[in-house]
């Protein structure tokens, strides 16, 4: 009896200590590098993904939202060759560049799932046969404006070119402040010394028929219609646009918009569903339309889009490439397109009837998704940040006013040229 009495709490002791070392056992930590406003997808996906998956931790990361910042930053991980970062939310102009420190995605599952994406975003990660990364969401610049206001002011439909962009966005500052909203703004964009701007300065050229600053090779950059796109521009600071535009990237753009101070905004298309939620005060009074065209040209969406690629440094590749190909995941890529607007890369979700209904812009601007322009990025890779950084810095002296459009442009092709070896096509 007394035997069988000292049995027990022994056994006891056997069971907790099991216990505890069960749940002691490590985890496998996935650190996943991602910023911007789908950090808040990243959260709520990461539970989701833990739920399934308990062996592994996912640990966010926060870096810059400024694309320009972020590349400064992972550009310092990849030096250091840390095993620090598992993931990496990288741009779509990037896998060029940073081919070198990237896993191919081929080995990990990637090929198989790849054929459902965009073909040309899964070319676009593709390097030497190599799939660097899982498109995630694709972004193309667009046009918001107020329904409520345009109404106001007798405009039946939003503007289809630079002109009527500019008379109703006058109009309705002016309305609007002699109505005693003093700090209301015809038109907010991005307009900072960083790659937003590359993107905003594409489309203004692109939509007057001055090209895509290199093009077939060849840099076309100086052209009259180049100048002219970017003097126009210039020409909206302090008029239409707030001077501070000249300090804007998205977020700033769109708080000024958010927040009812403004008539028209670009942007990409994330600002969709904040500007619905429910304690917005433009909620159900906006909407979006292709960028306006400039003389001789057309309407232009610069190409955009998000990627998440595996450090080839990480100790956790096979771990890191689950946790990737789920977030890339159609159920993932739905959650965020429904929650946030972020534009699926899967084609089939175009089509998702839920989807739709939640952004009916997926469709009807789906041909703006599919033509948007992209950057020089391939062309000029791996070089394709110091031609950006260049053409960015150009174009943003001459919103500030330290250059003339002609001269700035000018200058830049020989230094594009001094970069890239491409030759020069110059147009008087
Ligand atoms: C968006 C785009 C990205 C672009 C950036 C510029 O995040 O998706 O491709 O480089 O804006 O600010």
């Amino acid at each position: 009896m007394k035997r069988e009495l000292l049995i027990v709490p022994f056994l006891a002791l056997i069971i907790c200590l099991l216990t505890v070392n069960v749940l002691a056992v490590d985890k496998t930590v996935v650190n996943w590098a991602v910023g911007g406003s789908i950090i808040k997808m990243a959260r709520e996906l990461a539970v989701m993904y833990t739920e399934e998956h308990p062996d592994i931790e996912i640990k966010i990361l926060e870096v810059p939202a400024s694309s320009t910042e972020r590349l400064n930053l992972y550009l310092q991980f990849f030096e250091a060759e840390s095993d620090k970062v598992d993931i990496y939310t990288i741009d779509l102009i990037w896998p060029g560049m940073l081919a070198e420190h990237l896993v191919d995605l081929n080995q990990y599952g990637g090929s198989q799932v790849a054929r459902a994406h965009f073909p040309a975003i899964v070319e676009n990660n593709t390097v030497d046969g190599r799939l660097l990364a899982m498109p995630w969401y694709t972004d193309a610049g667009l046009l918001y404006y107020r329904t409520d206001l345009l109404g106001k002011y007798g405009y039946s439909k939003p503007p289809e070119n630079w002109d009527q962009l500019e008379e109703m966005a006058s109009r309705i500052q002016e309305g609007e402040r002699g109505a005693g909203k003093e700090d209301f703004w015809g038109y907010v964009w991005q307009g900072n010394v960083y790659e937003g701007l590359t993107c905003n300065a594409l489309e203004w050229i692109a939509s007057h028929g001055g090209g895509t600053i290199i093009e077939d090779r060849k840099i076309t950059v100086y052209n009259p219609r180049a100048i002219a796109a970017i003097e126009r521009a210039a020409g909206w600071i302090g008029k239409i646009s707030p001077p501070a535009v000249t300090g804007f990237i998205e977020e700033p753009s769109r708080h000024l918009w958010q927040s009812g101070h403004a008539a028209f905004m670009r942007n990409w298309p994330y600002c969709y569903r904040l500007g619905n939620a429910a304690e917005s005060v433009i909620k159900g009074k906006f909407d979006v339309v292709p960028l306006p065209a400039g003389e001789g040209g057309q309407r232009v969406a610069a190409l955009g889009g998000w990627q998440l690629a595996l450090s080839s440094y990480s100790n956790n590749i096979a771990a890191a490439a689950d946790v990737a190909l789920f977030m890339t995941s159609e159920q993932a890529q739905k959650y965020n397109a429904l929650q946030a607007s972020y534009n699926p890369t899967i084609k089939a979700l175009y089509q998702d009837q839920e989807l739709i209904s939640a952004n009916p812009f997926y469709a009807k601007l789906y041909d703006v998704f599919i033509n948007a322009v992209a950057r020089p990025s391939t062309v000029t890779a791996p070089n394709y940040n110091q031609v950006s950084n260049l053409f960015y810095h150009a174009v943003h002296a001459v919103l500030t006013g330290d250059e003339e459009s002609r001269q700035a442009l000018g200058y830049l092709q020989f230094d594009l040229q001094q970069v890239t070896g491409l030759e020069i096509v110059t147009e008087q």
